[in-house]
């Protein structure tokens, strides 16, 4: 088991090490894509740097690592401040589109409780669809436009949606597909590689500095990392989904953002959402 460990450390390292040669997106030295043996050598990291961290708090992020950050946050819960976009998206998500159909057309169990299965690999489309990502198709097949990605009625919207499922467990599905196996990887590859003028991978920050401090933040866990979207953040002022972190984290290492809908970011919450697996929906959240 410890052998494991090692292995998978040394295999990030090289990861690491090889796309910073490389210079740009070089596959992590896998023979074969094995997403159960990685979810379990994953949570194991986790579990063993922070024994003494309960496994369903890491969901909470920084306020799993940090005692003082974590009294802050439980005075200001007693008036979140993700509740007027809950409200709000409890409204927009009942109000008919124009043709008289509404969101719960669209889902499963009428849109209520699913958060726990997003995002999925859809084989019609051949692509991984998001929670985002399943509304727009929504407005869209009922003829209406689509919702900005990042942020406003989408975020409301899918914290309504989120808000339904709060304590049902991560069940995401990499089905034995080469598609959906291909896409895993594409994301984890993502996740691994080192990019922007500060060469970091969000394994720098978050797998190997999970729980350090960077200027004034504490930086979240990778493990349930996406399980509390969307959040309400106070340096933002409003409410934003997982790809408004998504954009934020590829600024601060100074590199060029994908746009909101670029496959790679969706294929990159597979991964990140897969490796969550077990773990409570806890969204939407608040942070500092
Ligand atoms: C230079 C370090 C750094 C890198 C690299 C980085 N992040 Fe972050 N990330 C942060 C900081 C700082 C925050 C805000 C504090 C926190 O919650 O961790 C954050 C927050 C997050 C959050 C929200 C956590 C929460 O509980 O609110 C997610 C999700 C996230 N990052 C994902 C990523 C992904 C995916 C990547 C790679 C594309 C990435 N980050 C790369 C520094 C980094």
């Amino acid at each position: 088991m410890e052998l494991r460990r090692i292995l998978t450390c040394l295999l990030w390292l090289f990861a690491g090490a090889a796309s910073s040669a490389a210079g740009a997106a070089t596959p992590a030295a896998v023979a074969r894509t094995d997403p159960a043996a990685d979810l379990q050598a994953f949570q194991k990291y986790f579990h063993e740097q922070f024994p003494n961290v309960p496994p369903d708090d890491f969901v909470n992020g920084p306020y799993s690592m940090n005692k003082g950050m974590r009294a802050q946050w439980e005075q200001i819960m007693a008036f979140p401040p993700y509740d007027f976009a809950l409200a709000d998206g409890k409204k927009l998500f009942d109000t008919p589109f124009a043709n008289g159909k509404t969101y719960a057309d669209c889902f499963a169990n009428k849109g209520i409780g699913i958060r726990q299965n997003y995002p999925y690999f859809d084989p019609q489309l051949g692509q991984v669809v998001d929670l985002p990502m399943a509304v727009n198709l929504c407005r869209t097949a009922n003829g209406e436009k689509p919702l900005n990605l990042e942020k406003g009625p989408m975020a409301s919207i899918t914290a309504y949606m989120a808000y339904t499922s709060r304590g049902k467990r991560f069940d995401i599905k990499v089905p034995d597909d080469p598609r959906a196996l291909a896409a895993y990887d594409n994301g984890k590859e993502y996740f691994y590689t080192r990019r922007g003028q500060l060469n970091f991978s969000c394994a720098s920050c978050h797998v190997a500095s999970a729980g350090k401090r960077l200027r004034g933040d504490v930086l979240a866990p990778a493990m349930g990392i996406l399980a509390s979207f969307p959040i309400y953040r106070s340096d933002w002022g409003s409410m934003g989904t997982i790809l408004r972190r998504f954009v934020s984290c590829d600024s601060q290492v100074r590199a060029v953002p994908l746009k909101p809908d670029d496959k790679a970011y969706r294929n990159l919450e597979y991964f990140l959402s897969y490796m969550g697996n077990g773990l409570p929906v806890a969204g939407p959240g608040s942070r500092p």
